[in-house]
């Protein structure tokens, strides 16, 4: 078991106690994107807490709506109701209720209220897209509305602090999908706001080559992974070289912020490329050992390597925990690549799907 030695402050995230007057219905509602690390997360200690920083650019397109009713409850013990696409979804009850119970020490309140969860995500259901990330940005900034109400003096930072620190506790990527347009999760020295309990945006200008960062997300497999996130992570337990990964992780952390400082892109094609294979090295060097990749990653990744070569353009690659591979690249030489995805690389995507993306500012209510 990795063992956290760092103390934390979470006592500021605790909520104080509600009067009987502030027991009523309440109804909130939240828009939450995705997000997509360019130096990823993966191993991490009790309560969510990660092994090493991660950065991550906010997204627009990919996001779920979440509309949730707080009202008085009824008996003793609170119920929660879970709707998506209007339908009844009981199988969502368990993550909710598991993270209902992680956060209930800093939001007391909620043991006052029957929840009724209404949600739906603007990708398609089962596209291999992890929709916990929004999913659970969408809940807390719910939750922090409610909050709000109570005490309606509370700072925005602090707002948006809790929420991401909610967030977290649902699913850690998710901490990262409540501000914009690139985040920090995860101490780093370089960033002083930064914090292994919530995530920051980063405190200086984005250069301009990154306005507008295009990410095109080919669905190569929208099938069910054989291993989780969560079992992934665990993995990285006893990992042979993961003390080697989490110090590479603070150093790829240090260059791209550099890199987002002063715009270099061959620069920042390398990392972000280096990066997504590092995380898929980790999943085949575990024990036990598993690949989430597919053949058509793969050659999805030569034809980027052959049209980079031939171009110039600035096309990478980046993969989450899955098959399915996300394109950057810089919003003026999207019309030559949207060709290019259009005529070569929609093929590899199953009934030649796939969502054009960008960056994004976070969370909003809706
Ligand atoms: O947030 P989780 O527990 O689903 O983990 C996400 C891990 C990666 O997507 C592989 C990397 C990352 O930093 O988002």
């Amino acid at each position: 078991m990795l063992v956290n030695v760092k103390k934390l402050n979470v006592q500021q995230f605790i909520a104080q106690q509600i009067t009987t007057e502030m027991v009523k219905p309440y109804s909130f509602t939240a828009q939450a994107p995705s997000n997509i690390a360019l130096v990823k997360y993966w191993g991490k200690y009790a309560n969510q807490i990660p092994a090493n920083p991660s950065i991550s650019f906010t997204l627009t397109n990919c996001h779920t709506d979440t509309s949730i009713t707080f009202e008085p409850k009824k008996q003793k013990k609170p119920q929660l109701e879970v709707y998506f696409e209007g339908k009844q979804k009981e199988s969502f009850k368990p993550k909710i209720l598991t993270f209902i119970a992680r956060i209930i020490k800093y939001c007391t309140y909620l043991n006052h209220f029957d929840i009724h969860i209404d949600t739906k995500n603007s990708f398609p259901h089962s596209s291999g897209i992890a929709s916990s990330a929004s999913g659970m940005a969408a809940i807390s900034h719910c939750i922090m509305q409610l909050e709000k109400s109570f005490y309606p003096e509370m700072p925005l930072s602090y707002f948006n602090q809790k929420s991401s620190f909610l967030a977290r506790l649902g699913s850690g990527s998710a901490s990262r999908s409540v501000a914009g347009e690139v985040v920090v999760w995860g101490k780093h020295e370089q960033v002083n706001a930064s914090s292994d309990l919530y995530g920051v945006s980063i405190p200086f200008q984005l250069h301009k080559n990154f306005k507008n960062y295009q990410d095109t997300i080919l669905l190569v497999d929208k099938g069910e992974k054989v291993v989780s996130s969560t079992v992934g992570h665990k993995l990285m337990n006893n990992h042979p070289y993961a003390k080697a990964r989490f110090e590479q992780a603070h150093q790829n952390l240090g260059a791209m912020l550099d890199i987002l400082k002063n715009g270099n892109l061959t620069e920042f094609i390398q990392l972000v490329e280096s990066e997504a294979l590092t995380l898929h090295a980790m999943m085949m060097t575990s024990v036990p050992y598993f690949i989430l990749m597919k053949p058509k990653t793969l050659e999805i990744i030569q034809e980027i390597w052959r049209f980079r070569a031939k171009t110039g353009l600035h096309l990478c690659f980046t993969l989450d925990a899955g098959a399915n591979v996300h394109l950057l690249y810089p919003n003026d030489e999207k019309e030559l690549i949207n060709h290019f995805i259009k005529e070569k690389l929609a093929q590899y995507c199953q009934n030649n799907q796939y969502i054009c993306d960008e960056l994004g500012t976070g969370t909003r209510t809706k």
